[in-house]
């Protein structure tokens, strides 16, 4: 069920974010993150983890959501961009999944969720510290006891910064280049994304964000009331180790 979002408009409106149209109709394009290789695994996990409904925080286009949805897990979802959550209705289990349009720092869903997920890197969309142990506390709200929290997140690329140096590339091919840029200060990193088409036409998309260690996040989850349960290394339940790129972590709520 998806209220007041069956009409999309091909302007971008500026209250979708870094999320408007002219992103969303392209997000689930061929070789990207939408592939079952890629989605498969991850919706494999959060169904053994769901003991009953299960909230999306950034659902997005329901990517996740939807396929989850369709193999009978109750899934909710709050997603700040229309123009994302307009694609969610359209996918096979997207009829099922019941989104609201907001702010996951605060929106709040009626109900108790047996598990709130957020993947795809994007607790750093949340470019404020305040901001990101807020999204703790309003998971929080949402689980039932014992609830689970899930989040994925890349490690922050920084043992590839030789002093004095603050960009990482992390794609160079043909007609593509993406670089993440680093102020180690404050925290906060760039993603940058620059597209020349076969015509010769050129996109540049520079996306904000917070990075965030996991033993930062686990704190977090502490302040919400929340215990670290599980740090692995992928959706695959892999080791979490020092070369881990990113972890998949489960936090319980032990107090609320
Ligand atoms: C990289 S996409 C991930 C979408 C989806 N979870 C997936 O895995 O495909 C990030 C999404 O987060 C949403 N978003 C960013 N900040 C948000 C916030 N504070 N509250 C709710 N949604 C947010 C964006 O609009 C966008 O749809």
């Amino acid at each position: 069920m998806v209220s007041d979002l069956t009409s999309t408009t091909m302007i971008d409106d500026p209250a979708d974010g870094w999320f408007p149209e002219s992103v969303a109709a392209t997000y689930d394009g061929p070789g990207g993150a939408n592939r079952p290789e890629v989605v498969t695994p991850a919706v494999d996990l959060l169904e053994s983890l769901a003991d009953g409904p299960a909230l999306e925080f950034a659902a997005g286009t329901g990517r996740i959501a939807a396929p989850l949805a369709a193999r009978g897990v109750p899934v909710s979802g709050i997603e700040l961009s229309r123009a994302m959550a307009a694609r969610i209705a359209g996918k096979p289990g997207g009829d099922q999944v019941h989104v609201t349009i907001g702010d996951m720092t605060a929106t709040r869903v009626p109900g108790r969720f047996s598990l709130v997920y957020l993947v795809f890197n994007t607790i750093g969309n949340v470019t404020t510290q305040d901001g990101q142990v807020d999204v703790f506390r309003n998971a929080a709200a949402h689980l039932r006891p014992g609830g689970l929290f899930l989040v994925e997140v890349g490690v922050p690329n920084l043992r590839r910064l030789p002093p004095g140096q603050d960009t990482v590339p992390f794609a160079i091919s043909p007609g593509y280049v993406g670089f993440d840029q680093y102020d180690v200060v404050t925290q906060q990193f760039t993603s940058n994304h620059v597209t020349v088409s076969p015509d010769g036409q050129g996109r540049f998309r520079r996306i904000p964000f917070r990075y965030v260690w996991p033993a930062e996040l686990d704190l977090m989850a502490r302040l919400a009331g929340m215990r670290l349960r599980h740090r692995w290394g992928g959706w695959d339940r892999s080791e979490f180790t020092a070369d881990s790129t990113k972890h998949v972590s489960v936090w319980a709520l032990t107090e609320s």
